[in-house]
Parts: structure tokens; sequence; C-alpha cells
């Protein structure tokens, strides 16, 4: 994946440059870099890691230009180095990319026998010596971009700087996003609205095969076919203030924080104000038309489907598939117009889950995004699209998008056990009044936060960690494998409690915490049984559970954590906050990188 920006400005745009790739910084941080013109001279400026080191590599290496493009890399061909981070120069031509250029080697190939020398390890760079190339056999700039498109296949967004060129950029959307932004005697290309909103909020998104040739007068859009092509201009609602932290040391600590305020915003969207019915103010959602719900996502967001499932089929007895988006395609599934599908994606704009939509679109009964990030690709493509209301979510751990799906889920659930006859008024008005609990019960579940920092303290020591967990507990102990994982780089695996005895219970010895994830539910007792077997071969258990469950089942245990009595329906919500805060602190302990782990991005634009 990585951002993209592209500035022809008025003014100094190195500067506005460096603030949109904060915005971008999401996508990707290996390294960062800006190309600009300047009375027809390229200069270009590059750093390896985040966005601050490029600003170290500015300041003590100025670079000037009204009409610049920048680019935060996260690194697929060639390692995070300064020849291999973006913009890449070839003669007159400075290209930034996103996404993939699949066609990379015989390219470059033909390239070299033609005496092109390449400078870095990326696939990018044919994009630049090609282009290069066509402008030395006297092509212009616009058709030297066009023979260069022509010649590239895989999925990518790209943006072309000419030498000699002061007002002009040429950007192309092939399978990732890139946005045009429309300012007063400016524009601007943008990986997506957020990076773009310092400088405008009216933008133009590329469809698929679009390119754009652009001049501070305006953007001449052509389609994939090279006619000109008419694209909506939007005014996009998205917040120009730059996102801080608040009090927090982090953006997760501000997010996890946050939970309970944009939980009830997002339970506040899908009821009535009555709070007495599930509403849908996008549209017409009927779970009655389908024979089955089939939900694909990736990551955190997986994990939310693989709880939704279990309230789908319990409430409205609906059969429900669920499947990693990377996997789904490929395995060709068979999709039918009595399915509903549903995509669950916080960014909107992961290539997988993308891919797997434009799989089903045609095929489906109706296609639903659940999305954090309205104006995204996968918002745009889906015949219905809601909002989860979670707001912006900075760090690369998700937090509180995980728990505002399970809110949406939770209260679609509602909506579909009536909508299929399963459930009286009564009974729907009930589940409903416990949904309005949840912003209540993640305070007092927040507030054992002193509680989870003393326990991450002795998790830090551990070279693996062990999660279990029965019924919804499943996908909690896989959620919570995951953010321990990715944020304190300890190795640490999910499981459901029963699986244990057929292969992880080899590894349980007493350097290895199993933290259990128990409340009482009509499944408690024989969690506490698996995790007797672990205690019977010397394992240490983390009892996660409510008092009642303590009172039941502390003796033995190493740890006991207790939160607060909640309904079975509702305790995913509920045991995601230790999920995250034990991740959390273990990563303080470890001094890693909470925000921006290493290796990861926010959003995954390439396959
Ligand atoms: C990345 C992020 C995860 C996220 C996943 C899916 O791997 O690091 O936190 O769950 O992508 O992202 P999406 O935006 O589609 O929910």
């Amino acid at each position: 994946m990585c951002g993209i920006i592209g500035i022809l400005g008025k003014s100094d745009a190195v500067s506005l440059m460096v603030t949109a790739l904060k915005r971008l910084e999401y996508r990707g941080y290996d390294s960062a870099g800006i190309a600009t013109v300047t009375d027809g001279v390229l200069g270009c400026r590059r750093a390896v890691g985040k966005l601050v080191e490029l600003e170290a590599t500015l300041a003590t290496a100025p670079l000037q230009g009204k009409a610049g493009i920048g680019h935060t890399r996260w690194a697929t061909h060639g390692a995070p180095t300064t020849a291999n981070a973006h913009p890449h120069i070839a003669g007159p031509v400075a290209v930034v990319h996103n996404g993939i250029i699949e066609n990379f080697r015989p390219l470059r190939d033909e390239l070299r026998a033609a005496g092109a020398k390449f400078t870095s390890e990326t696939d990018t760079e044919v994009v630049a010596q090609l282009c290069a190339a066509n402008i030395a056999a006297g092509m212009t700039p616009q058709q030297a971009v066009d023979a260069t498109l022509k010649r590239l296949e895989g999925a990518f967004a790209l943006a072309f700087l000419f030498a000699g060129h002061d007002n002009l950029m040429i950007a192309a959307r092939r399978g990732s996003p890139l946005a045009i932004g429309h300012g007063d005697g400016e524009m601007f290309i943008g990986s997506d609205a957020l990076a773009l909103a310092p400088m405008t909020n009216r933008v133009t998104y590329l469809e698929e095969g679009d390119w754009a040739v652009v001049t501070r007068d305006g953007a001449k859009i052509y389609d994939a076919l090279g006619n000109l092509a008419n694209r909506e201009l939007r005014v996009v609602n998205v917040d120009s203030v730059m996102i801080d932290k608040g009090t927090h040391r982090h953006f997760m600590a501000k997010e996890i924080h946050e939970q309970p305020s944009v939980l009830a915003f997002a339970l506040s969207h899908y009821l009535n104000a009555n709070r007495t019915a599930v509403v849908v103010p996008e549209g017409d959602l009927d779970f009655s038309q389908f024979n089955r719900i089939v939900m694909v996502a990736c990551g955190t967001a997986f994990y939310a489907c693989h709880v939704a499932k279990y309230w789908f089929e319990q409430h409205a007895r609906i059969p429900v598939e669920i499947d990693v988006a990377s996997e789904f395609r490929y395995r060709e599934p068979p999709i039918s117009p009595r399915d509903l599908v549903i995509f669950v994606s916080q960014s909107g704009e992961t290539a997988d889950t993308l891919a797997a939509l434009r799989y089903v679109k045609d095929k489906a009964g109706l296609v639903v995004a659940v999305i954090n990030a309205p104006e995204s690709s996968i918002a745009r493509e889906a015949d219905l699209a809601l909002p989860i209301k979670a707001g912006v979510e900075v760090s690369v751990a998700s937090s509180k998008a995980f728990t505002c799906q399970l809110a949406v889920f939770a209260a679609l659930s509602i909506l579909a056990a009536r909508q299929c006859g399963k459930i009286e008024a009564s009974a729907e008005t009930a589940l409903i009044q416990k949904l309005t609990q949840l912003p209540r019960l993640i305070n007092e579940a927040l507030a054992q936060e002193p509680a989870m920092a003393l326990i991450a303290r002795d998790l830090a020591k551990a070279r693996d960690i062990l999660f279990l967990g029965r019924g919804t507990m499943f996908p909690l102990a896989l959620e919570g494998a995951l953010k321990l994982k990715e944020l304190s780089y300890i190795h640490a695996e999910g499981y459901a409690s029963g699986e244990l005895k057929h292969g992880p219970i080899a590894l349980i010895d007493e350097s290895v915490p199993v933290i259990c994830f128990a409340p009482v539910d009509p499944l408690f007792d024989k969690t506490v049984s698996n995790m007797q077997e672990v205690m019977a071969r010397g394992g240490k258990v983390l009892l996660v559970t409510d008092a009642e469950g303590a009172e039941r089942a502390s003796d033995g245990v190493w740890k006991t954590l207790i939160l607060p009595k909640i309904d079975p329906f509702l305790a995913p919500v509920i045991y995601a906050i230790p999920a995250q805060m034990l991740a959390y602190h273990t990563a303080i302990e470890k001094g890693t990188d909470v925000d921006q782990p290493r290796n990861l991005a926010k959003s995954v634009t390439v396959e």
C-alpha cells in the first residue's frame, strides 16, 4: 500500500505535503519522500522511517516548490532504504506509487536492454523509466503516461511530475484509490479525502481505470478507453482538524477510552428515538429476504464477523458463512441472489476486501458494507453502506472500530430476528435495553485498567501466550492474541477452549501464560474444565471473568481479572476491553511503538 499526495499550489507546497503525508501514515511508514518542480527543475528529498525523519532531512536540506508529489511507503518490493523510497526519478519524470506493478520484471529487463540504469529494487521504478523512455522518444508527458499505463499490469495508483512543467501533474488509478482535490487556483491529488482535508473538501474520486491530467485550472479525466470522463465533484465531510491524542500518551489509549462515547453514538444511529426498535437510516435492509448471510473481512474486522455469526444465527436463525477476504475470492464460492453479503472494513480500502466485494457484486441479492470511512471505495461500491460511527481511528491496531462494529452487528441481529419472526416485540425491547447499557459497562471495564497494567508487567516477560474462549469468547481469544502480537511482538495464539486438547496443550508449561476469557454464561463450566486441564499440566492461567466466575473458579489460577457482570449476548463487547488493554500495557512494558508497530499498516491496499 502506501500514501500519495500531489499539489499544484500557489505557495510553498512542501510543508503542506508533509502535513498531508502525516494523515496518510496509516497506510505505511517505512520511508517517506517528496519531489518538487521549480522553474522546470526537479528536486527530491527522501528518508527512511516515519515522517519525522523526512522532516529532519528537510530541516537540514530544505526543498522549495509550489508544485510537488509526496509519498509514505509500506515496503513490498525492496527493503525500506533511501534508494527504494519514493519518489522515483528517471530523466524528466518523478513518480509516486501505491500498489504493485505485477509485470515489472519483464519491463525492467526490456528497459535495461535498452540502456536504462536502475537505482532501486522497487517495482515502481519501471514506471518512471518507461515514461522517461517515452518522453525521450518524442512524446509529450500526457502521451508518455498514456503509453506507459497501457504497458502496466497490476493494481496501482500513480502520480507523475515532470521536469520543465511547473503546472502539470498526472494521476492514474487502477485498483488503488485516488482522489483529485479542487482548490481556488490550486489542485491536489491524494490517496484519500482525509489527506486533502487541510487543503480542500471538494473532491472527485477517480474511478477504476481513470487517469487525470491536472493543472492549476482543473483536471481532465480520461476513462480506461481514453475517452474524456465526467466524474462527480463531491463536497466531503471530513474533519479538517489534525486529529490529536488529547491527554493520552498514545492514539491507541485515546481510542480505547473513547469507546463508551463512540459506541453510544453508533447505537443511537441504529435505534429509534424511543429506543424500542432497531432502524437502518441508510436504506432498506430486510433480512427475511435472504436464505443466507455471507460475511467477509480481514484482520480485526474478520473477528467482528466471527462474533456476528453467533448473533445472527442465534437471534434470527439465518445461516451465516464467514471468510477472510484474501481466501474468499480465490475459493470462487457460489453466491446466489438469495445471499446477503456483508463486507466489514474500518478503512473501507482494504484491497482484499474490495476485490471480494467486486467478486460478489453481480451475484448476490444485496451487498452491504459496514465501514468506518463513509467516503471509502468499499462504501461507494456496495449497494448499501452502513457506518459504524467510530470516528477517525489513527492507531494501527484497531480498538474502537472493533467494538463499534460489534455494536452495529448486535443491533442488526435484533433487527434480523424481528424481520424473520424469531422474537416477540417484548423480547426485542429487552435486548435493546441491554444494548443501551453497553457504554456504562465499558466504562466499568475500563476502570480495571490499573489491574490490567499490573498483569501486563508479567505478560511482558513471556515468550508465548495462549488465549482461550468458547462461543463468542472464541473470536475474542483470536482478537486478544492478534492485538498482543501486533503491539508487543510476543507470539500469541487464540484457540477455542475445546480445541486445546487437540494439539496446543503440548505447548503448556509454567512459562506460558494462558488467558481464559470466561464470563459466567451457559458454557462457563466447560471453559473451566479446559482451564483445569491447563493447570493440571503446570500452566499458569489468567482468568478473565466476572465476580461470580471468580468466586466459582479462581482456585489455583495464576491471576484473576474481574469485569462487570454482563448478559452473555453482549459479553464480547466488554471482553474486548481486556483484549485491548492487556496488549496495550504489555507493549508499553516492552517499549514497542504502540501506535505504529513495525511492519504493519492501518490500511492494506495491496493483495
Ligand atoms: C490491517 C490493520 C488491522 C485491520 C485490517 C483490516 O491489517 O492493521 O487493524 O483489522 O487491516 O482493515 P480494515 O480497514 O479493512 O478493517
